[in-house]
């Protein structure tokens, strides 16, 4: 169960009085996000991934003072951090520390049976990528960790401690889209027999090695598809991603709307299925003349086109430029 960090707790308000700035993370695709869902005054909306509260604020500014945000993430750090970015500001937010694979039971908890709008920024924040003490990136020597939620679960270094090679070579191939896969993994065995792989630098020195230098990425660093990997597996992401997409269409209420951006193509096919399977009436195979499932479409697609950024956002910030956004809208099911 998600532990309630600060569930219907009411803070001092300043209605109208934007938050201030939270440092590091500079949301992507936010002016695109926020057209295509909408938000109005008295809507109750869900930001699934609190993350730096940037989505947050703009949900904030449109939904109070009659609506709310139930804000929330996996990481306690993010539920602090938006407790004290919004304090004395806020009178309607409640923030809690939990996963959002569990987005039906979190909100029925914050007595909020229905929701208008459900947000879905996926992948980690800035804040996160740059603390070295949580191990998510190769640019600085730091433990292997990477868990989002630092109270629970095996570490990146756990994982390449237990796995054998065969599962290591396929958790990098299948979550890091790495050709090397075979190779890395085969280093990580060799250099374990003698010494534990438990520092980032080491992990990224086992990946250069492994990779040979003239076939070295052009664009992106030879550790970052294996980095993303071991991230995807120490936290369960697509798993919980699908569990919190079919949670999230639940809890909508009919014609409250459903915005996912992400990050790598993994999650973004995961999403563009899910919603193109719920806005289908039938899901039978396209070879069978009579339907014989009795699937009813519970969503229309907003966005029939996956949205990208532009150029100027991805110059502004380059962490935009695999970022992806599809936006949904809950049907009424009486029909
Ligand atoms: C890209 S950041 C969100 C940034 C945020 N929208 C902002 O504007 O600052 C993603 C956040 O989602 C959180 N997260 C990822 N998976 C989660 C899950 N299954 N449940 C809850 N939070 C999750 C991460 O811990 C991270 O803080």
């Amino acid at each position: 169960m998600p532990t309630v960090a600060d569930m219907g707790t009411r803070i001092d308000a300043t209605p109208g009085v934007p938050a201030p700035e939270a440092p590091g993370h500079r949301p992507v695709l936010l002016h695109q996000l926020i057209e295509n869902l909408q938000p109005r005054q008295g809507h109750i909306a869900v930001d699934a991934t609190l993350g730096a509260g940037g989505v947050t604020s703009a949900l904030v500014e449109r939904v109070l003072p009659s609506g709310r945000v139930i804000g929330i993430d996996r990481d306690a750090r993010a539920v602090t951090a938006a407790q004290l970015r919004f304090a004395g500001h806020l009178d309607a937010l409640t923030f809690v520390k939990g996963d959002f694979a569990d987005l039906d039971s979190i909100v029925a908890a914050a007595a909020a049976p229905v929701v208008d709008i459900v947000v879905f920024d996926l992948g980690i924040s800035s804040l996160q990528l740059d603390d070295a003490e949580r191990g998510f990136s190769f640019r600085f020597d730091g433990p292997l960790d990477m868990r989002m939620d630092t109270a629970s679960g095996e570490t990146a270094a756990d994982i390449l401690r237990t796995r054998s090679g065969a599962e290591l070579a396929g958790i990098i191939r299948d979550y890091g889209d790495e050709r090397f896969a075979t190779r890395i993994a085969r280093r990580i065995v060799a250099v374990r027999r003698e010494q534990p792989v438990i520092s980032t630098t080491q992990l990224r020195e086992i990946v250069e090695g492994a990779v040979p230098r003239p076939l070295w990425p052009k664009r992106i660093h030879p550790a970052t598809r294996t980095f993303q990997a071991l991230r995807i597996a120490v936290n369960g992401e697509l798993e919980r991603l699908e569990s919190g997409l079919q949670a999230a269409i639940r809890i909508l209420r009919p014609g409250g709307r459903l915005g996912v951006i992400s990050f790598h193509s993994l999650e973004d096919t995961l999403v563009k299925n899910a919603l193109h399977v719920a806005a289908q009436n039938c899901i039978c195979p396209p070879q069978q003349l009579h339907c014989t499932c009795a699937h009813r479409a519970t969503l229309s697609l907003i966005t029939r086109r996956v949205i990208k950024p532009d150029i100027a956002e991805i110059e502004a910030n380059p962490r935009a430029r695999s970022a992806r956004l599809r936006v949904a809208e809950k049907l009424d099911e009486s029909g």
